[in-house]
């Protein structure tokens, strides 16, 4: 079964075809980060109108690239869930005005899911030139998704069989990488450039709270960026009233290094302990994180230096946003529900994961 899957929740407009949940065919990407850099984040009328232009070309190109044509597709997997709205619409009406025109099966997939699904992906064609894992992910498996949107812990008995054990409370620790990226003066995304900053940073310099839960697998990551605000005022000498956008002028290159480690440091222990102690309440068989803060080396290692099993993850550019964990994911989903109508298939910019349309298919005719 070959699988057409399309992304576009956020800023990157992405087609990929996957086979049999498992082989990558083609995989295409166009990012936006260059457009939405100036702003130091996200736009979202911006992103909705970047999308629209670029849709069609990156559908076509995932089929060149994979040499194939409309009749070789079985399916067409698109994000209709969560994410900005505008951006949603784009691919979900796209993905609906295809699944028509072409007489496909549509297949709503739930992007913070599609996360962990880029873990599926093994084999890929001759002109791909990724590191792939040689096997998937066994069940029970522990998922880490940490996005800029999510940060949870959840445990999948089967596909689209699962269970929230925690997320965070208040901001998601890619959205902390972001925010505490602005507020030292290191350019957007915030997680790429403080994971490269704090490569020469005193991870011990700044001492930083990690947040107590009451939830066992729970995250909170505000508290931690607050504190770096704090911290960032008092070492340059002004009171918390001073506005948060002047303060990179006042950083050296030192500080600002050092701030991005021993925020860094403190933003993936919080991580790993709840990992950790999740690991050792439900025993699973495999341990993968997913989504864009899964690219941080330093998250790999730690978790790694933790657990005693191998923890598996995709390469870099299988965790941030891309359409190859879409169509994966609309591999195994089309196994098990229904295709959806694509006269009414509707978007659902804050559904979480505990209302998935995995069990119960919301969209039917
Ligand atoms: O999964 P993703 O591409 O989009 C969402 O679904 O949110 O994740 C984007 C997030 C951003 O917050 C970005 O700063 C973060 O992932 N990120 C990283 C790294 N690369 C991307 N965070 C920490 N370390 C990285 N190397
Ligand atoms: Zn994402």
């Amino acid at each position: 079964m070959k699988i057409l899957g399309i992304e576009s929740s956020c800023d990157e407009t992405a087609a990929a075809i996957v086979e049999d949940g498992k082989t990558l065919l083609s995989n295409v990407v166009r990012t936006q980060i260059d457009i939405h850099k100036v702003y130091g984040g996200v736009v979202p009328e911006i992103a909705a109108r970047s999308h629209i232009e670029v849709i069609n070309p990156v559908i076509e190109q995932a089929l060149q690239d994979a040499h194939l044509s409309w009749d070789d597709i079985d399916g067409i997997a698109v994000t209709y869930a969560p994410g900005l709205s505008g951006s949603l619409l784009v691919g979900t009406l796209a993905a609906r005005t295809l699944a028509l025109l072409k007489n496909k099966p549509l297949l709503p997939i739930h992007h913070v899911e599609a996360h962990v699904y880029a873990n599926f992906i093994t084999g890929q064609a001759e002109h791909i030139n990724l590191s792939l894992p040689s096997r998937q992910p066994a069940f029970p498996m522990l998922a880490l998704i940490v996005s800029g949107g999510h940060s949870q812990l959840v445990l999948f008995k089967d596909h689209g069989d699962y269970e929230l054990l925690g997320q965070t409370q208040d901001d998601a620790v890619g959205e902390a990488f972001d925010k505490v990226a602005k507020i030292i003066g290191l350019p957007y995304p915030g997680g790429p450039s403080i994971a490269e900053a704090a490569l020469q940073g005193d991870s011990k310099k700044y001492p930083l709270p990690k947040a107590k839960m009451q939830g066992a697998y729970d995250f909170s990551f505000s508290g931690l960026k607050t504190a770096v605000l704090r911290a960032v005022q008092r070492e340059v000498s002004v009171d918390t009233t001073f506005p948060s956008f002047k303060l990179p002028e006042l950083l050296n290159d030192v500080q600002r290094k050092d701030f991005a480690a021993s925020f860094q440091r403190v933003a993936i222990e919080t991580l790993v302990d709840k990992a950790e102690a999740a690991f050792n309440d439900y025993s699973p068989a495999s341990v993968v994180i997913a989504g864009g803060v899964a690219a941080n080396q330093e998250l790999r290692r730690e978790l790694q230096d933790r657990l005693p099993i191998t923890i598996e993850y995709a390469p870099m550019q299988l965790c941030t946003d891309n359409a190859a964990m879409i169509a994966t994911l609309g591999c195994f989903y089309a196994e098990k529900v229904a295709p959806s109508s694509p006269f009414s298939l509707e978007i659902h910019p804050s559904l979480s994961m505990t209302k998935t349309a995995w069990s119960k298919p919301l969209l039917q005719n």
